[in-house]
């Protein structure tokens, strides 16, 4: 089966195509310069790139794949969550093609996408990993810009949220400690390299554990972000250049970020005993979390799992296109949209849960 399959929800404006579960294509056309200089994503901004590019990136895609649309079975969308104006041109753009080419339609959550992204195989169909569907129950960590989750799930398309956060998201709390410390947009990239060349072993500056002292599986990060501003306020007015508190500042976060992390990944693992963990979300770039999340689980006597290749840590269409497969051949029930009137009342919804279904 070839699914084209195709995510706007944010700043990146993805299509890919996928032979069953493998990423024959997978095209990111990325919208981080033009973002950069007002520190965050513009909605307006995005809307109208993904608009200029989405026509070139999906022909593209198609064109890497070496396939025409006539060769394409499904077409699978993100509907939701993510930022409404964004999400509104890749749904057009699906709508078009599918009437245009009588092909059906498939909405996708983001978030569920992250979460299966893991099961994704390359072109070759080598997966660096042995994930298989015999590995449920699984339990899921999306870390990104927008969310914090901890998904548990007995099988493809059941989930439920175990834990979220209460507040600000993982990644965001990266974006706006490099905001903060002027270090531009996206955060993550640039703190985790910074926190590289410093070290956390000193304590040097005390920063909180978010939710240390809590038992739930929920999350909280912009205690730790406040506590940054009044820390960096204090540091700045006493310290003068040579900058280099900034990298062990930086590690300081870092490890408080993790210590969060770990602690509520123990939580999830004891209360819920699944067979694996599934990492899914931009912040999973980052080697030191991976590294955190793999030890807990070997702690577990259970395995951890990401993607094969880095491409499908943040977003991108081929984990849309890998989700819409595994619901389709599990028959999980997942609306599958086919006549023009069902393919046309296709609507956006930025805040959809991944323990919702579509419709
Ligand atoms: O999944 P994603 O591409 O978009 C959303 O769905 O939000 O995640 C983007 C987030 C940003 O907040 C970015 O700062 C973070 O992922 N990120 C990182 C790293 N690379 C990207 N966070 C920590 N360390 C990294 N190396
Ligand atoms: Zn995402």
């Amino acid at each position: 089966m070839n699914i084209l399959a195709i995510d706007t929800s944010c700043d990146e404006t993805s299509v890919a195509v996928l032979k069953n579960d493998r990423v024959i294509s997978n095209t990111i056309s990325s919208q981080i310069e033009l973002h950069k200089k007002w520190g965050g994503v513009v909605p307006t901004i995005a809307k109208r790139a993904h608009q200029e590019k989405i026509d070139k990136v999906t022909e593209e895609a198609l064109k890497k794949a070496r396939l025409d649309i006539n060769n394409i079975d499904a077409i699978a969308v993100t509907y939701g969550p993510g930022l409404a104006i964004a999400l509104e041109v890749g749904i057009k753009k699906a709508q078009k093609l599918a009437i245009d080419n009588g092909i059906s339609l498939i909405p996708i959550n983001h978030m569920e996408g992250h979460l299966l992204s893991s099961f994704a195989k390359n072109s070759k169909g080598n997966s660096k990993n042995s994930l298989n569907l015999n590995e449920f129950p699984i339990i899921g960590i999306l870390i990104s810009g927008g969310h914090t989750e901890l998904i548990y799930s007995e099988k493809i398309g059941s989930y439920k949220i175990i834990g979220e956060t209460l507040d600000d998201a993982a990644g965001e709390a990266f974006d706006k400690l490099a905001k903060m410390l002027d270090l531009g947009y996206p955060g993550g990239p640039v703190i985790s390299e910074f926190a590289r060349k410093g070290s956390a072993q000193a304590n040097r500056f005390h920063l909180p554990i978010p939710m240390e002292k809590s038992a739930d599986m929920n999350f909280s990060f912009s205690g730790l972000k406040t506590a940054c501003l009044y820390k960096i306020r204090e540091i700045q007015k006493q310290q003068k250049s040579p900058k280099t508190w900034v990298y062990d500042f930086c590690a300081e976060f870092e490890q408080s970020v993790i210590k969060s992390l770990e602690k509520k990944l123990k939580i999830a693992i004891d209360t819920y005993h699944p067979k694996c963990i599934l990492m899914g979300g931009g912040v999973i770039s980052n080697q030191k979390i991976r590294k955190a999340i793999k030890k807990i689980a070997k702690d577990a006597e259970i395995k951890a799992y990401h993607p094969y290749s880095s491409r499908l840590f943040t977003d991108n269409a081929a984990m849309v296109g890998i989700a819409a497969y595994l619901n389709l051949k599990q028959e999980t029930g997942i609306r599958i949209l086919e006549n023009s009137r069902e393919i046309m009342e296709l609507d956006r919804n930025p805040v959809a849960q991944i323990n919702e279904k579509y419709g």
